[in-house]
């Protein structure tokens, strides 16, 4: 996690003490709408951002000085607190704490690992579920290859969203643990981290946008967190969501940069090699890139000849593009109905991983999501949110080649009301 500067965190926490805060105590449990845009303000401005390195330990906020984000010893295992020296990013309104690790650049051996993921399945098993992988006559036909779909839309909360936010939250320390967890997201993460705070028998705080539909909120509610707004035109997400938890002593979780994060997101593909044995390639969609970078974690272990595809909506190729530079690259901030697709910068620790797992990415156009929607719905009878029909689109529309043989996808969530649902495939 990065740290603010002074000033925004200053301006961060004016803004939290301006927030409405909505109490979630009575609230009935209740399913989620639809996964959550990226907020703009998450990103450093449309510049292509350097590759740095960040130590995992940054990355949960164990960072040091009056930014430190998490509680104490956000991490099971922490290595003990050192000085941490603040780098300003050129084009960025941060700057990032450094390792002690002396050249400043993180190993190999920091990222994630394939046995992480299977701590993290472990972990997760009996909580999580497994969730099925499903065929179709008519899919295989069209796509011209043996395609399995790891349907995630059957996960708790609706989404994959929930293997990541068990796993970082069933790692904190105790302590850290009992003091509660914090989050930002007013998608399927808010809902991933209320529901696994709640399962460990703990407390969580979400920060939303305080114009995220009533939905969302009531859905987050209803797994018993305490919901923080804030004004996305003016906040900065990132900064007010560390004051927050600095402020309360909770352990903050980002969506996807952090290694338990990530591990946790790696056991979808595990269970489907699992289950169906070798692929010769795995499609997964791509926002902030954890997922992917779990995916490929365990694919690569795994399956070391697979290709690993990554797909994302052709106005948010965020990750297309830094690939192709060879560093992170920042795109205009997508307009795209894939709401959990529209990162407009990849995150550091994902990027590495991906960049050094990820063979290619795919684009896709919300039409071709819009299809891939309504084939699913029509032929296996399952209701997919936009952002998890990306992947499957970006197969039956030819946009992968050449088609592996045997293709693994993973579906990565359900979350849309009805009424979205019914606009989307309307048209
Ligand atoms: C349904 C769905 N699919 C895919 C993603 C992208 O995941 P990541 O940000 O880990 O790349 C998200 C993120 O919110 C999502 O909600």
């Amino acid at each position: 996690m990065v740290a603010g500067s002074r000033e925004s965190r200053r301006r961060a926490r004016r803004h939290l003490t301006g927030a409405v805060r909505e109490q979630a105590a009575g609230r009935r449990p209740g399913r989620g709408s639809a996964g959550g845009p990226y907020d703009p303000e998450l990103f450093g401005g449309e510049v292509a951002v350097p590759r740095v390195k960040v130590h995992p330990a940054v990355l949960l906020g164990r960072g040091g000085g009056e930014a430190a984000a998490s509680g104490p010893d956000a991490r099971a295992g922490a290595e003990p607190r050192g000085r941490r020296r603040g780098r300003r990013v050129p084009g960025a309104r941060f700057s990032i704490p450094q390792p002690d690790i002396g050249t400043g650049v993180m190993t190999d051996t920091a990222q994630v690992t394939l046995e992480d993921i299977r701590e993290a399945a472990a972990r997760i098993e009996g909580v999580a579920h497994r969730t099925p992988v499903l065929r179709s006559r008519t899919l295989d036909a069209l796509v011209g290859a043996e395609v399995f779909l790891k349907c995630e839309n059957f996960q708790r909360i609706g989404a994959f969203k929930f293997r990541g936010a068990y796993n970082a939250a069933a790692r904190l320390s105790p302590q850290a643990r009992a003091a509660g967890i914090a989050a930002y997201s007013s998608g399927n993460h808010a809902q991933a981290i209320a529901l696994a705070a709640r399962e460990l028998g703990t407390s969580a705080v979400i920060l939303m946008p305080e114009d995220t539909p009533r939905s969302k909120k009531d859905a987050t509610a209803g797994y018993g967190a305490e919901i923080v707004t804030y004004d996305r035109y003016t906040g900065d997400r990132v900064a007010i969501g560390e004051a927050l938890a600095a402020e309360r002593g909770l352990a903050l979780i980002p969506p996807y940069e952090h290694p338990d994060v990530i591990a946790g997101q790696g056991t979808a593909a595990l269970e489907l090699i699992d289950e169906v044995g070798a692929l010769d390639a795995l499609v997964a969609p791509v926002g902030g890139g954890g997922l992917m970078a779990g995916s490929a974690t365990a694919v690569k272990g795994l399956v070391p000849g697979a290709r690993l595809i990554g797909v994302e909506p052709e106005a948010g190729n965020d990750t297309q593009r830094s690939l192709a530079a060879g560093s992170r690259v920042a795109v205009p901030v997508p307009r795209t109905i894939a709401d959990g697709l529209a990162a407009n910068i990849p995150g550091e620790l994902t990027f590495s991983i991906n960049q050094r797992l990820v063979d290619e990415i795919a684009t896709v156009g919300d039409d071709e999501i819009r299809a891939a929607m309504r084939l699913v719905f029509e032929r296996l009878k399952i209701v997919v949110e936009p952002s998890g029909a990306a992947a499957l689109a970006a197969l039956v529309t030819g946009r992968i080649s050449p088609v592996p043989p045997r293709v693994g996808v993973i579906v990565s969530g359900g979350n849309i009301s009805a009424q979205r649902f019914a606009e989307l495939l309307a048209d």
